[in-house]
C-alpha cells in the first residue's frame, strides 16, 4: 500500500467522525441543550478508549501524510482543481493540528468539559471573533472542498459537466453549513450564554478591566 492509498484509507475514518461531529454541531441550531444531549450520546461511541485512540492516530496520520503529499507533489501540481485540493488540504491539516491540540489541552490540562461552550467562548469575548469566525468557517468549507476534489478525480469517465457539478455542489453546501455553524456559535440563531469558566480559559488580554 502506498502513502496515497493509506491517506485515503485513514480519510474514511476521519471523514466518518467528521460527519457525526458536524451533524452534532448542526443540532445546535435547535438549541444548545439539544446539541449537548446529542454529544453525550455520540461520545458513547468516539470516547471509547480504543475508538478514540484509532481516531486520534488517524487524525495525526492524516495531517502528517497530507503535508508530505503536498510537498512531494509541489512541482508537478497542474490545474485549478489540483491546487484547490492542495490548499483545502493544507487549511484542514493546519486547523486539525490547532483544533485537536486545543481540545486535548482543555480536557487534560484545564479540566474543561469540551462541549459547545468550549467552541462558542471565542465568539463571545471581544476581538477573539476576528480569529474564530474565519477559523471555523474556512475549516468546514475546506473539509467539503477537499472531499469534492477527491470525488472530481474519481469521476474520470464522467462528462466534464458532471465532474464540475460534483465539485461545485459540495462547496456550496459547505458554504451554507459553515455559515450556519458560525452563526450558531456566535449566538445569532439561538440564545447562547457561555459560562464564565469557559471565557476564563482565554488569555485575559482583552477581557481584564483596567
Ligand atoms: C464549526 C466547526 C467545529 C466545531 C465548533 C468543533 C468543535 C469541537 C468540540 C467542541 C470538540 C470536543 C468534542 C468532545 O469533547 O466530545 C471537538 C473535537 C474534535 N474535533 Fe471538532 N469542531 C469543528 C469542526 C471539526 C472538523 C471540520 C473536524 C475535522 C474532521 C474536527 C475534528 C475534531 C476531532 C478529531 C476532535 C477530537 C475528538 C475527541 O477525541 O474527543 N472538528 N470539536
Amino acid at each position: 500500500m502506498n502513502l496515497r492509498t493509506l491517506h485515503k484509507t485513514s480519510a474514511i475514518i476521519v471523514g466518518a467522525f467528521a460527519c457525526l461531529h458536524l451533524a452534532n454541531h448542526l443540532v445546535s441550531l435547535a438549541g444548545v441543550q439539544e446539541h449537548i444531549a446529542f454529544m453525550e450520546r455520540a461520545r458513547g461511541i468516539y470516547r471509547q478508549p480504543a475508538v478514540e485512540a484509532i481516531l486520534l492516530f488517524c487524525v495525526a496520520f492524516q495531517i502528517g501524510s497530507g503535508f508530505w503529499l503536498l510537498l512531494r507533489g509541489w512541482m508537478n501540481r497542474r490545474g485549478a482543481v489540483a491546487w484547490l485540493q492542495a490548499l483545502s488540504g493544507a487549511v484542514l491539516a493546519g486547523f486539525l493540528l490547532i483544533h485537536v491540540g486545543a481540545v486535548l489541552y482543555a480536557r487534560g490540562v484545564l479540566d474543561l468539559d469540551t462541549t459547545f461552550y468550549f467552541s462558542a467562548a471565542g465568539f463571545h469575548i471581544p476581538l477573539y471573533p476576528f480569529f474564530f469566525v474565519p477559523y471555523y468557517f474556512f475549516a468546514v468549507l475546506a473539509l467539503f472542498t477537499h472531499i469534492a476534489c477527491a470525488v472530481f478525480w474519481h469521476m474520470q469517465s464522467a462528462s466534464l459537466r458532471a465532474r464540475q457539478l460534483a465539485l461545485v455542489l459540495p462547496m456550496l453546501v459547505g458554504t451554507v453549513v459553515s455559515s450556519l455553524l458560525v452563526l450558531s456559535l456566535a449566538g445569532k440563531i439561538q440564545p447562547v450564554e457561555v459560562p464564565a469558566k469557559y471565557k476564563a480559559s482565554y488569555p485575559a488580554l482583552f477581557t481584564s478591566s483596567p
